[in-house]
């Protein structure tokens, strides 16, 4: 096979599979179960769980609980473009029913709304301003909390929550979730339900973005790399991300371990 087919052909396996899913059934999975119950049951509720593995439904189904008990909720994320997606993802689910609001620090929209989506500085700086008034605090992409510049808002957001609220934080990346845990009980002065799940239903796949040959895998059907990849980097060398880089940090990627998506097995 000549070099060029050859790039071809592995360019086409490793973008294979991506697109719609083919449509099937929602059934919660378990562990989003689990969230859920807990976070009706008013516990404080730390759930790590791989990005795209559905840590959005829990918020969502743990909102709809508290505004069936006429109970506000906050939804905090740290970046205002997501807390822009947020609020229009969750005005669609909630409006008419329940109104939506949105506090960042560009746009203050419905404050006193049912369901207010803010990025956490914003909420962050409202608890010291302000009695809170949620009965629910959903902190997204709460492993914040280690970032050394922004961490502290986390901290102080957490803290201050009083207690008779809930916390629900999610997370794909948190290490030391038991030690998270306890922490969080410590200044809480609650217990704190920690789920964590590990499969992952989106399949990681490591690429290279050629800048004459497109996109490519990063690896070939051996584990070594590319062989355009390697000639690009030529001499210089790749040990800069390769051996030492992702692979063997965070795993390898899982085929043919779904459990959702389409019954092919390579997830989407
Ligand atoms: N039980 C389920 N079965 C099938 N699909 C699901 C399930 N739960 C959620 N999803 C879908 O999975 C996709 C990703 O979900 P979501 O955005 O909530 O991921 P996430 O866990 O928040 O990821 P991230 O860590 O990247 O923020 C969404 O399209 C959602 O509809
Ligand atoms: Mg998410």
């Amino acid at each position: 096979m000549s070099a060029k087919n050859k790039i071809a052909e592995a360019r086409e396996e490793f973008l294979s599979g991506l697109g719609v899913p083919e449509q099937v059934p929602f059934v919660p999975d378990e562990f989003q179960k689990r969230a859920i119950s807990a976070v009706a049951d008013g516990k404080d509720t730390l759930v790590v769980a791989p990005t795209g593995s559905g840590k959005t439904y829990i918020a969502i189904q743990a909102i709809s609980a508290y505004l069936q008990m006429q109970q506000k909720a906050v939804y905090t994320t740290p970046l205002k473009a997501l807390s822009n997606t947020k609020y229009n993802d969750l005005r669609e689910r909630f409006e008419p029913n329940y109104k939506v609001g949105l506090l960042t620090g560009d746009r203050k929209i419905d404050t006193d709304a049912s369901v207010v989506i803010a990025t956490t500085e914003i909420y962050r700086n409202e608890l010291y301003r302000s009695h809170e008034r949620f009965s629910l605090v959903v902190l997204d992409e709460v492993h914040f909390l280690a970032d050394p510049q922004r961490g502290p808002v986390w901290e102080e957001s957490i803290i201050l929550t009083p207690k008779e609220a809930s916390l629900l934080m999610l997370s794909a990346s948190i290490s030391n979730a038991e030690e998270i845990a306890d922490w969080l009980e410590s200044v809480r002065g609650k217990p704190c339900e920690l789920i964590i799940e590990k499969e992952r239903p989106v399949e990681l796949r490591f690429g290279f973005l050629h800048p004459r040959l497109g996109v490519l895998p990063l690896e070939d059907e051996k584990g070594k790399l590319f062989k355009a990849v390697n000639d690009f980097y030529g001499k210089e060398g790749t040990s800069s991300f390769h051996g030492k880089g992702n692979k063997g940090k965070r795993g390898a990627p899982r085929r043919g371990r779904g459990r959702r998506r389409g019954g092919s097995g390579r997830k989407k």
